[in-house]
Parts: C-alpha cells; sequence; structure tokens
C-alpha cells in the first residue's frame, strides 16, 4: 500500500473512530493514538518519508499535513460537542463549596468627615492645599506670631526632629506657605495630619487630622467669617445647626474666638456628648493677626482676612459613636470594614 493511500486510510477510519468518542478522555486516547508525537499513526507514516525518492516527498508531505489538519479539526469540534452535552464547566461546579468573600474597601471615618467638610467648602469656593508634615519652627510659630519660648514651642508639647525642624503641630504653616506662593484673593482648605507629644489613651493621639481654612482678601470682616461658619455648619449638620462665638485668644488671630456649633447628636436638647449644654466646641478662629500678614509680606493696611483651624477625628468620633480614639489609628479592618 503506497503511503497516499495509507493516509487515506488513516484519515477515514479517524474520522469513524471521532463519531465514536463518548467522553473527553477516550478523545484524549484517541488523539494520541492518530497524531500522537511519538506512537501515533501518523507519525509512523511520516516515519516512511525518508525512504522515498526526493520528487515524492513534497507530495507526500502536503498529502499528510492536510491529514493531520482535517483530523485535527475533527477532534476539535468532537471535543467542543462533549464539552457542551455535559453541560460546559458548570457541570464541574461544586455548589456546596463556601464562596470566597470580596473584600470591599472602606474609605476611613476621618477620611469620610474631610471629604464631606472640603466638599462644603468646595462649594463655597475654596480650594484644597497641603503643606509637608515636616516643618521648620518658623514656619510652625514664629511666622504665626508665636514666639519660640510661648509653651507650644517646648520639647515637652513638639516633636522635635532636629535644632529648628519638628513634625508640625498644627495645619496653621500651611496658611503661611500658601500666602508666600499666591496673592489674594485666597480662599483655601488645607486637611492634614498634625502631631504634639500627647499620651496615647482612649481621648489622645499623638498624630491627628486638622483641616484649616484661610480666607485674604481686600475687605474681609469678622462678618464675612460668621456667616460662612454658620453656612458650613448648616450644610454639615442640617438646616437647623446654628454657631455660636466666644471669645478666644490664639497668637495668630485677632480677634480670635472658640467656635460652637448646636450638638448634632441630640439637637442640642442636651446629651452626654455636649455635657448638657446643647453644644459642641467644633473650631478655632479669628481675624487674622497683621503680624501674621507682615511675616509674608502682604501690606496688612490693605488686606484682611480670616482664619479656622478644626478637628475632622473629633466630629467623626462624635457622628459615628466611637468611644476611642485609638481606634482610628490602629488599622484593624474589623473596625474600618464597618465603614464600607
Ligand atoms: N492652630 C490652632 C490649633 O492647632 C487652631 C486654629 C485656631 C487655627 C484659630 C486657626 C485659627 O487658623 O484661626 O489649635
Amino acid at each position: 500500500m503506497d503511503l497516499i493511500q495509507e493516509l487515506e486510510t488513516l484519515e477515514r477510519e479517524g474520522r469513524e473512530a471521532v463519531g465514536t468518542v463518548r467522553d473527553a478522555d477516550a478523545l484524549e486516547a484517541l488523539r494520541v493514538r492518530l497524531l500522537g508525537r511519538k506512537e501515533g499513526r501518523l507519525t509512523a507514516i511520516l516515519r516512511q518519508l525518508a525512504q522515498l525518492p526526493p520528487e515524492q516527498k513534497p507530495v507526500i508531505g502536503a498529502a499528510a499535513n492536510r491529514v493531520k489538519d482535517a483530523l485535527t479539526e475533527l477532534l476539535e469540534t468532537r471535543a467542543a460537542e462533549l464539552e457542551a452535552e455535559s453541560g460546559g464547566a458548570a457541570a464541574g461546579l461544586d455548589l456546596t463549596l463556601p464562596g470566597r468573600t470580596a473584600w470591599r474597601g472602606a474609605r476611613h471615618p476621618v477620611t469620610l468627615v474631610v471629604d464631606e467638610i472640603t466638599a462644603v467648602f468646595r462649594s463655597l469656593g475654596f480650594t484644597r492645599a497641603r503643606g509637608p508634615e515636616a516643618e521648620t519652627d518658623w514656619y510652625n510659630f514664629v511666622s504665626l506670631n508665636t514666639p519660640l519660648d510661648h509653651p507650644a514651642a517646648d520639647a515637652a508639647d513638639t516633636f522635635y526632629l532636629s535644632p529648628g525642624v519638628l513634625l508640625r503641630s498644627h495645619t496653621s504653616p500651611v496658611q503661611i506657605r500658601t500666602m508666600q506662593a499666591f496673592q489674594p484673593p485666597i480662599r483655601v482648605l488645607i486637611p492634614g495630619m498634625v502631631y504634639r507629644r500627647d499620651p496615647f489613651d482612649a481621648s489622645h493621639a499623638p498624630g491627628f487630622e486638622q483641616i484649616e481654612g484661610l480666607a485674604v482678601d481686600e475687605g474681609i470682616t469678622f462678618a464675612d467669617l460668621k456667616a460662612t461658619l454658620a453656612e458650613f455648619a448648616r450644610r454639615l449638620f442640617g438646616p437647623a445647626a446654628k454657631v455660636r462665638f466666644r471669645p478666644s485668644f490664639f497668637p495668630f488671630t485677632e480677634p480670635s474666638a472658640e467656635v460652637d456649633v448646636t450638638c448634632f447628636l441630640c439637637g442640642a436638647k442636651g446629651c452626654s456628648a455636649c455635657k448638657g449644654t446643647g453644644w459642641m466646641e467644633i473650631m478655632g478662629a479669628g481675624m487674622v493677626d497683621p503680624a501674621v500678614f507682615e511675616a509674608v509680606g502682604y501690606d496688612p493696611e490693605r488686606w484682611t482676612g480670616w482664619a479656622f483651624g478644626m478637628g475632622p477625628g473629633r466630629i467623626a468620633l462624635l457622628r459615628y459613636g466611637i468611644p476611642d480614639i485609638r481606634l482610628l489609628y490602629e488599622s484593624d479592618t474589623r473596625f474600618l470594614q464597618q465603614f464600607a
């Protein structure tokens, strides 16, 4: 029998055999018998090619390739049929296996509050800015009208990295950096971490978040500050929220105030969170002291402005009823997951 005939026989028998195969294992065994590289029938035919006269080789070779392609296609078609008959991949699915939990990321509760506050001020025309957490004592204190012999600058209260360099104890130095980089009008909101040598206990953390606000322009008054913060309180805590200003002192503002908002937990009725007063202190604020404008080279006769600083962490603790500030900084996913 010449090789062409052998190839034709192989193709015919292969075609018949493929039709009778009932499962994937049998199909694979058949593939090996027909086309397997070592023992397959096609390989056996091709081995005889070597003994042929050279002019016949290309003819037989081409015929062998055609048969190989035809059988390969038959085998693949049959494999697809068997797969479909068995119900596809689903047939191998064990529906009793426990599922894999798809963990969803969650924004940190303080981030939630910071983002909300940022959105309110953005709608009032403020942009967001940032500054370095390692600062010089000039930016953190001196430029803010706070002499270095002020108790806040003491090494007992502030983390010094080296002489004159410290972890910022508030976000106020970014007021200075913003005014150095831009000319008025300025309306900027500055969230970030600040650091103080406080204990790490239920109500203190050595690092926590602040949000600084600064507005500088011609003709800005305390009335603008009051109106802006009153609107801020309504947007963040609801239309019934009110603010009140109590006289206070900060070196970088004059006059200065502590700002309270009606308790957003009890609706100002009086509860344990507001100690029965109906008010919660949420920030310090005031009119930018002329000495601060002088430190950045602004003309204090021309420009006025106001600033505030608040702690979004405290608002998050109150709002979500978190009993211990350490929960905010321990990165325990069982705690954080609740905010997903
Ligand atoms: N820097 C102050 C603090 O850390 C908060 C503050 C008070 C910021 C009054 C201000 C301000 O900008 O005007 O306690």
